[in-house]
């Protein structure tokens, strides 16, 4: 592909001209069904996991949201649930690492199991953030679910220890995931035109 490091690809304001529609979509890479039966197959190994453990999930809003709520519909042993809303710092958003907190938990998580809800791992830099800042709250454990991980675009060394899908080095939207704010509602997940982001 593609869009390289150095490349902003997420503006922070909405252009208007955007009309997300279909045609914008090169190609689906995950359809609704598949996504679910995975999904469904992840709630199941958490669920197994955690036994007995009453985690926390922390999900990680805005892109983890459609994940989130799937994925809780598959967790049949007590847990709860909480959010977290970050932002990366500075005008582009080519992921720096160093994220501010938009809105914090609401609950204290000391001593719990959390896992981490998040949309997808590309460079890792915002999960290693993340776990850093969960693991100085004293809590018991912390473990990463995440619905996409993009391994070849890694700069940092983190684990996702439940993966949904391996995706490669393309520009996903749909199922949480945005360009510009939009496509989030979309069921499934495509790869974006690069005309539409003015890539490759
Ligand atoms: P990281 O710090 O580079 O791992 O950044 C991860 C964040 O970048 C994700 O939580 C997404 O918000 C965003 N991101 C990375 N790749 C994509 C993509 O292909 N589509 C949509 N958002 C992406």
């Amino acid at each position: 592909m593609s869009i390289a490091n150095s490349q902003p690809f997420r503006p922070h304001h909405l252009d208007p001209d955007v009309r997300p529609s279909e045609a914008d979509i090169e190609s689906v890479l995950l359809s609704h069904d598949q996504i679910q039966t995975r999904v469904a197959e992840l709630g199941a190994q958490i669920s197994r996991d955690y036994a007995g453990k009453d985690p926390v999930f922390v999900s990680v809003l805005v892109g983890a949201f459609m994940f989130t709520g799937d994925l809780l519909r598959n967790i049949t042993i007590p847990c709860s649930l909480d959010f977290m809303a970050i932002s990366s710092y500075g005008k582009e958003s080519r992921s720096s690492g160093v994220v501010r907190v938009m809105k914090d938990l609401d609950e204290s998580v000391e001593s719990r199991h959390v896992i981490i809800i998040e949309d997808i791992i590309d460079t890792g830099l915002t999960l290693n953030y993340l776990l850093e800042n969960i693991r100085n709250r004293n809590v018991a454990s912390v473990k990463v679910a995440a619905f996409l991980d993009k391994p070849s675009r890694r700069l940092t060394d983190v684990k996702v220890d439940y993966a949904g899908f391996e995706v490669p080095d393309e520009f996903v939207i749909g199922y949480g995931l945005d360009f510009a704010q939009r496509y989030r509602n979309f069921p499934y997940v495509g790869i974006l035109r690069p005309e539409v982001y003015g890539g490759k």
